[in-house]
């Protein structure tokens, strides 16, 4: 079988930490299945900035053209660091947003995933969780705030202004929707559709092309849900969701807050993708709190692998083994120090030890 070429940005912070992860898995797949990875690292983010003189450098844009999928660790410096490149090459506008464009990756999944087994993570109460936790955000990943025209300048009484545009057209809404629908049509068959009608005239228009669309997948229920209250209901009662859809925004923060009932942003993985191509990464940040230190959890990165041999690959058999590995190292009494909660017994390990442990456990499966 021909070599699937993998593009390998490693990232900043705890990104090329756990993006070793994620390659001595790829490197455990590939002996065990009929598939040969070719993976090439390549420079992305603020250490490219500072190694190429751009954070998506040329030979990185060329890698990502020829690669049949690509894995992204994290980018991004802390806020003070930030400060030391150029607005515009600052590594999310001058190099994350700038692939999303690329690529058109518009739908972007995000698994908020806790099973029973390792439901203890979860801050939330026992009688919240029930048998865990288990939705999927569709966030809309190209268009609104993120990619609407922005100005800033001097009114004429010399103040200082911004002006940033949020922006739709109905196919933008029309494609996401399709990709949610189909989606709830595998699962439960209920889409909550997230929006802030009461305010936003984007809002309004999305939730009219989501109900137009709806009358194709009349099998599909769909609740509307304002965005606020929605972040609410999930502390509260998670459990009522199944298939979330909403835009870019507030894609970003309901995402986050799936990372925080979950225990940590370290358990979430995600697919961003395109017409012709994905991109996989995890949901969270460079956290250069703690990079550097092998104490990062690597579970959103082997799971974006899991995601990408399932998505890009059709490995679905391959993927299931992957989680069902990761999620048995956690239910065995191991933990990452994000998820070590105070009074637990649990064994406290490193980065790599949980690669390793993963690695073991899903050649035995
Ligand atoms: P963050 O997601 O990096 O970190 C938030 C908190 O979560 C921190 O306490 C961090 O230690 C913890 N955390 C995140 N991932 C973890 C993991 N795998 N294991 C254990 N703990 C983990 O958010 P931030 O600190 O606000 O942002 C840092 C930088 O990351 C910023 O420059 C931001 O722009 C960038 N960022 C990049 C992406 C991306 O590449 N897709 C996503 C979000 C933020
Ligand atoms: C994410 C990140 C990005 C976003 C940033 C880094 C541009 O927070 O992937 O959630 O806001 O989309
Ligand atoms: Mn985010």
């Amino acid at each position: 079988m021909a070599a699937k070429t993998i593009a390998l940005l490693d990232g900043d912070g705890i990104g090329p930490e756990i993006t070793a992860e994620a390659e001595k898995i790829l490197r455990l797949v590939e002996s065990r299945n009929d598939i040969e990875f070719d993976l090439q690292h390549a420079p992305f983010g603020a250490s490219a900035y500072f190694s190429h003189g751009h954070s998506f450098p040329e030979e990185t844009k060329a890698l990502c053209d020829r690669a049949d999928a690509i894995m992204k660790g994290p980018i991004g410096l802390s806020h003070e660091e930030s400060k030391k490149i150029p607005v515009d090459e600052q590594p999310e506008r001058g190099a994350l947003l700038p692939l999303r464009r690329r690529y058109d990756t518009f739908a972007n999944f995000r698994p908020v995933y806790l099973p029973k087994g390792i439901a203890h993570f979860s801050p939330l109460k026992p009688e919240i969780i029930g048998d865990g936790i288990d939705f999927i955000i569709i966030r809309e990943l190209v268009g609104g705030l993120y990619f609407g025209q922005k100005e800033t300048g001097t009114t004429d009484s010399g103040k200082r202004y911004v002006r940033e545009t949020l922006e739709y057209d109905e196919d933008q809404i029309e494609r996401i929707a399709r990709v949610a629908f189909v989606t709830a049509q595998k699962r439960k068959k209920v889409l909550h559709n997230i929006h802030k009608s009461n305010v936003l005239k984007s809002s309004v228009l999305w939730n009219e092309v989501v109900e137009e669309v709806g009358q194709e997948y009349p099998d599909v229920e769909v609740k509307h849900i304002l965005v606020d209250a929605a972040a609410t209901y999930l502390c509260l009662n998670p459990g009522q969701f199944d298939v979330m859809v909403m835009e870019n925004m507030f894609g970003d923060i309901l995402s986050d807050q799936g990372g925080g009932i979950l225990g940590s942003l370290g358990l979430m993985p995600s697919a961003c993708v395109g017409p012709d191509k994905a991109y996989y990464e995890p949901s969270h940040g460079s956290a250069p709190d703690i990079a550097g230190q092998n104490i990062a959890n690597p579970y959103s990165m082997i799971g974006s692998v899991a995601m990408m041999l399932e998505m890009s690959f059709g490995m679905e058999e391959e993927a299931r083994n992957l989680w069902h590995a990761m999620q048995s190292v956690f239910a065995q009494g191991f933990t990452t120090p994000d998820l070590k909660s105070p009074n637990s017994d649990a064994k406290i390990i490193n980065t790599d030890a949980f690669g390793d442990l993963v690695a073991e456990e899903l050649s035995r499966s």
